[in-house]
């Protein structure tokens, strides 16, 4: 296929390295196998009998949350706040006492050994997805300085340190359970490397304990948290404070359910609400001046989404979300069996997820500006006769939903277990060439990528996709369409289509013709 050369931008694209730029799904995850490692020495320590129970339990338990979350509406979370023991009724786990600090679920030891079992390995793939894609998008990010809020046992911890192995030096923790924090330490026990960590049972006493000047961090990060809290009251005031504490980038990622959705849908309006208007008061206190707006003044998404502007899908009877596949470690696969039947060798975690960052969304040519795209056409009249190939799959008129995840299922029989590799490790992360990792061309934030939003739909020589998009040229507003790529109207586009997957990107151009069934 032809190089297509963008006579705008700099960059020169060709349908292989605009491919590599969209790509942000991750093949089925195979958890480190230091933290395998990890899992299986803290269990053996537990010995507990009891496990499989434990972790029926941990689930049914956030079953119940979900379900009395799904009631929470506003004058419910005030009588929960005023009066913790009729919320008991409800679900057994919530605690709640003073504002902020103390609200949530409680984790004793045997919801902290479950969740090491069956939850963290899963938790720990979507957080390792959600930062991977934060590394991609900003390439010249390296956070030395991190907080992590309701840290729990430290999957976050661990996926950053895939991540970024050897940037972060200097890590907060705010949690309060601890159970979770004991077990968080005891799986980290004898990793080389590890950074300076600070453990806080709340934000006050992280706030509290630390001066103003050293409050700031150039990643804070919650992971699946703000869905324990109990009212969107709280949520909002902790997200705010989390923000404060933001230098650069702040993540949040939850449950890929309505619920988790929504929390991040109005955690993402908040924050950008918040923040345009800091910026309209700081432009008529500094006489409309643009210039003089402070660089670091206002807020725009890293990732998932490619604009600020409301969220498209907000009543639309649809939820942002996306999906991780991992193959399952060991404990996952004793503990969560049911009935002694053998469970897949994988499972697909769902998540949805937000990444902001401080300061104005960059303004950038987008990939496709300039490009001209021929048709089938036009391409075969270029061809000679006996270069033409019988397109036998376009003759066939299927209909497929393109894997929701792109990879095979996994053979449990050939999956490598914790065992087998246990000898070989070095648990220092000095052996991880980053640099070679890094992927050679990345999609920029200007607002001309996409994301693409739900499993792809091919249909013989079309294919179907939901993108979200940028509607105008800063990114301001975006909207959610669904769209047609066909064979013979654009072959190149076609093509890359059907290799795209759910949560990839999707690149754009403003004069591109679109097809919008
Ligand atoms: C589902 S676990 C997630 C743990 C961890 N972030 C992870 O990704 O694996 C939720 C954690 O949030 C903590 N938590 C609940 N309410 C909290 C609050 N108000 N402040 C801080 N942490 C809280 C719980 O103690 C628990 O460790």
């Amino acid at each position: 296929m032809a190089s297509l050369i963008s006579e705008t931008t700099q960059k020169i694209f060709t349908p292989e390295n605009l491919r590599t730029a969209a790509k942000q799904s991750e093949r089925c995850l195979v958890v480190p196998v230091r933290l395998r490692r990890a899992i299986k020495k803290y269990l053996r320590e537990q010995e507990d009998p009891y496990m499989r129970r434990k972790v029926l339990r941990l689930s049914q338990s956030f079953s119940e949350i979900k379900d009395v979350n799904l009631h929470l509406v506003a004058e419910t979370s005030k009588e929960l706040a005023e009066d913790p023991l009729k919320s008991m009724e409800q679900s057994k786990r919530w605690k709640i006492k003073s504002a902020y600090g103390d609200i949530g679920l409680t984790y004793r030891d045997d919801e902290t050994v479950a969740y090491v079992a069956s939850r963290m390995p899963a938790v720990y793939s979507a957080c390792y997805r959600v930062l991977s894609e934060v590394r991609r998008r900003l390439p010249g990010f390296l956070p030395t300085k991190v907080l992590d809020f309701g840290a729990g046992t430290g999957s976050a911890f661990w996926a950053m340190k895939e991540v970024w192995p050897k940037s972060v030096e200097k890590i907060n923790i705010v949690e309060p359970s601890q159970s979770m924090q004991r077990a968080g330490r005891s799986l980290i026990q004898g990793l080389k490397n590890l950074p300076l960590i600070h453990s806080y049972t709340s934000l006050q006493a992280l706030t509290k304990g630390i001066s103003k000047f050293e409050r700031e961090h150039d990643l804070v990060i919650a992971s699946y948290v703000l869905g324990e809290i109990p009212s969107l009251k709280d949520r909002i005031t902790i997200v705010r404070q989390l923000w404060s504490l933001t230098r650069d980038v702040l993540v949040l990622v939850e449950p890929g359910t309505p619920h988790g959705s929504n929390i991040i849908s109005q955690m993402r309006s908040h924050i950008l609400w918040m923040e345009k208007r800091k910026c309209r008061k700081a432009k008529v206190n500094k006489e409309d001046s643009k210039d003089l707006i402070d660089l670091r003044s206002g807020a725009f998404i890293v990732a998932p989404c490619p604009h600020d502007g409301r969220c498209p899908l907000e009543k639309s009877g649809k939820y942002c979300h996306f999906v991780q596949r991992l193959q399952r470690t060991t404990s996952q696969r004793a503990y969560k069996r049911s009935k002694g039947d053998p469970l897949r060798g994988f499972e697909d975690e769902k998540f949805s997820f937000v990444a902001f960052r401080r300061g104005q969304r960059p303004r950038e040519s987008w990939p496709l500006d300039g490009m001209t795209f021929e048709t089938l056409k036009e391409q075969r009249a270029k061809r000679n006769p006996e270069d033409l190939e019988i397109d036998y799959e376009g003759l066939v008129n299927i209909e497929e939903t393109a894997d929701i995840i792109p990879y095979e299922e996994v053979d449990p029989s050939a999956y490598d277990s914790d065992v087998m590799e246990t000898d070989n490790v070095n648990d220092t992360y000095e052996d991880q060439d980053q640099d070679q990792e890094e992927e050679t061309v990345n999609a920029d934030l200007g607002g001309g990528w996409g994301r693409i939003i739900f499993p792809p739909v091919r249909r013989g020589r079309q294919v179907h996709m939901n993108i979200c998009r940028p509607t105008n040229q800063d990114a301001s507003e975006g909207s959610f369409d669904r769209e047609v790529f066909t064979q013979s109207k654009n072959p190149t586009l076609h093509h890359l289509a059907r290799k795209s997957f759910w949560g990839d990107l999707w690149p754009l151009g403003r004069n591109v013709t679109r097809t919008v069934s």
